[in-house]
């Protein structure tokens, strides 16, 4: 709820979506300060007044993960001891949210870490966009809502395609339910790929599932893009079966490694030929490769959050 006692913090992570959402909503952004000791820890100064404000910290823990989830607390640690009327965190990508299970014994469950860490700094209230999966609602102990871009990512994937002939693809198992209910609205037919994880960021496909797409067109939905590792494996096994065009879409791109260099090679072989990543992630904007296009996912946060 927008009053003018509110006020946007926005930090490292994505201060373009920031600027945009400051913009859209008519909320100011307060003035930070944010620096370095010469050890690497972070300090960091709100220079104006908070006390009594509805203030909105609004961070990407992208890479650098772990400086950009200090930032976050930090920032939260200080406004708690401000006096502000209510702390809303939004995190347009939130990291370490794929260690939401435990697959055996003496692993962390991240996700349900850094929900207790945000909870303790002294957050009142938490967005989340599309994050690696919903079960993370259920890790937080205070009002918490997810926000998903995947139909605004689609509408703007539609405005370049026509969805003719098209089969909506999940790329693994962890995607069947979004998949599925995207294949229900869009009226789409699906087709799942399985895929194993030897290692992290390595992949394996064990089996796929669902249409024929000889002669047809794919559309790849996933939550993010890491290493490219599940997309470009995913993208070279449709081609082998015979699909036509491929288009990805996919809220974060985090691009990690040499995944840019891989998307271009993909794009040069004609393996991929349209690829949608939204602005959750200031980095994008850094990423050249040839057929990204960015997709501005402010409106959409403006919309479902401040309105
Ligand atoms: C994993 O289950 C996620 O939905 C993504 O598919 C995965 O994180 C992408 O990682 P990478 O790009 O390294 O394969």
């Amino acid at each position: 709820m927008i009053t003018n006692n509110s006020i946007i913090i926005g930090l490292s992570g994505c201060t373009k979506l920031v600027d945009l959402i400051s913009q859209q909503t008519k909320i100011p952004k307060a003035k930070i300060l944010i620096n370095r000791f010469a050890d690497g820890e972070i300090f960091i100064k709100i220079c104006e007044s908070v006390r009594g404000k509805h203030v909105y910290v609004i961070q990407s823990t992208c890479p650098p993960v772990n400086e950009n989830l200090m930032e976050l607390l930090i920032t939260i640690d200080i406004l708690k001891r401000s006096s502000v009327k209510l702390i809303t965190v939004i995190c347009p990508y939130y990291g370490y949210a794929r260690q939401d299970r435990l697959l055996s014994k003496n692993e962390s469950l991240t996700a349900k870490l850094v929900t207790n860490l945000l909870e303790k700094s002294g957050a009142d209230n938490v967005y989340l966009l599309d994050p690696h999966s919903n079960q993370i609602q259920g890790f937080f102990n205070i009002p918490n809502e997810i926000v998903s871009g995947i139909h605004f990512l689609i509408k703007e994937i539609k405005k370049k395609n026509n969805f003719k002939d098209f089969v909506i693809v999940s790329p693994d198992y962890g995607s069947v339910k979004r998949i599925k209910s995207l294949s229900e609205t869009y009226k789409i037919p699906m087709l799942i790929i399985n895929k194993n994880r030897p290692k992290p960021n390595v992949v394996e496909i064990v089996d796929i599932l669902g249409a024929n797409i000889k002669n047809k067109n794919c559309l790849i939905i996933d939550d993010m893009i890491d290493t490219g590792g599940t997309i470009i494996t995913a993208c070279k096994t449709l081609k082998k079966m015979g699909c036509k065009k491929i288009i990805v879409g996919c809220v974060h791109g985090i691009l990690s490694a040499n995944a840019v260099e891989k998307f271009n090679l993909a794009y040069k072989n004609k393996i991929i030929d349209q690829l949608f990543i939204s602005n959750s992630i200031n980095s994008i904007y850094t990423k050249k490769i040839k057929n990204l296009h960015i997709v501005d996912i402010s409106p959409c946060l403006s919309k479902n959050i401040f309105n």
